[in-house]
């Protein structure tokens, strides 16, 4: 589907009007569906606002993933990686021990929905943020440029385990008993895709795609990946990002610096991440679980577990494994 890009305001109203006939929500969170995603309400605006004004420089890097798929730590790896020489990954000054990855990593969807007309003019190059949109709906000069992407997926099971505890903390949400019955209906609603900013399946394939097609543009990480083997994946970041690590850097452990200050443990136990806030909806605490893979395990019912998984078996017949 073809991104409409609205370009007035006239436009971006009569937008809001169109797609509020398609409504569902996760637990008390309403979603449209919009140009074939599952949009959250708190950000629709800001979605289209993005798409029509937002212009990208050649030298962006932008993390692309659906939520609950590691986003925070590839934003914290990026982050760190880019910007090493002025802060190394060992200082006690690094700035992600006063700010959460997602201030130093902005997402383009809520910076404008924050402001109609966010000032990026002050941000520093090469600019580093975040996008959960599906690559069909980003506004075109994301493709056009010569900007970078990176994208992170997850296993579908863990995705939804790590996505039903994490809506489970929103404040709205307090008074919803999460039994197995609710449970059953979420994976229902996850099996049949409705998931915010899903289908899974059009936005792993959709960035897939384009990093099979164009490699120098689109960067493919599995969060499976990063744990298993983090030092050749944070070595092929680094790279594809410009930014390769010195044989004197591998040698002075700067890899291992940056594995360790980027670590779940290490973010945890951070004050900003203990007692901050960056989002309105919900306290930083909240992005830090357990960070286990195989975590499903401990959560979903056999049959739960099938069902979920049909989802990885339908995007290995189109040729897409997971690790
Ligand atoms: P779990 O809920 O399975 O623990 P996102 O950042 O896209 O919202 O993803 C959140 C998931 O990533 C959560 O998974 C969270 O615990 C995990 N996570 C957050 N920071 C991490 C880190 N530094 N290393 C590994 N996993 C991390």
């Amino acid at each position: 589907m073809e991104s409409l890009e609205p370009t007035n305001k006239k436009d971006q109203e009569q937008l809001v009007d169109e797609i509020k006939h398609t409504k569902d929500a996760w637990f008390n969170h309403p979603m449209h569906l919009y140009e074939g995603f599952w949009c959250g309400d708190t950000i629709f605006k800001g979605v289209i606002a993005f798409q029509s004004q937002f212009e990208a420089h050649d030298s962006d890097i932008i993390l692309a993933s659906m939520m609950k798929t590691g986003t925070t730590w590839v934003k914290s790896l990026i982050f760190t990686i880019v910007n090493r020489k002025k802060f190394p990954g060992n200082i006690s000054e690094h700035p992600l021990h006063i700010k959460n990855p997602h201030e130093l990593v902005p997402h383009l969807e809520v910076k404008f929905s924050n402001a109609d007309q966010p000032d990026l003019s002050n941000v520093s190059s090469p600019r580093l943020f975040a996008v959960h949109m599906p690559y069909l709906s980003l506004p075109t000069s994301i493709k056009t440029s010569k900007c970078q992407i990176v994208y992170v997926c997850r296993n579908p099971l863990d995705t939804f385990v790590s996505l039903w505890h994490f809506f489970l903390q929103f404040e709205e949400n307090k008074g919803i008993v999460p039994d197995m019955d609710l449970m059953e209906e979420y994976v229902s609603k996850y099996c049949n895709e409705i998931i915010p900013f899903g289908p899974l399946k059009d936005h792993l394939l959709g960035y897939w795609e384009e990093s099979m097609k164009n490699p120098q543009k689109v960067l493919f990480l599995e969060y499976e990946g990063l744990k298993k083997e983090p030092k050749a994946n944070l070595k092929r970041l680094a790279e594809f990002l410009g930014f390769p690590f010195s044989e004197e850097e591998e040698k002075g452990n700067v890899i291992d610096d940056v594995i360790e200050l980027c670590s779940l443990k290490s973010l945890k136990e951070m004050e900003v991440n203990k007692s901050g806030k960056v989002y309105p909806w919900f306290e930083n605490k909240a992005l830090f679980r357990k960070g286990e893979v195989g975590d499903w395990t401990n959560h979903l019912t056999p049959t739960m577990a099938k069902r979920i998984d049909a989802m990885r078996e339908k995007l290995t017949e189109v040729g897409f494994s997971f690790t």
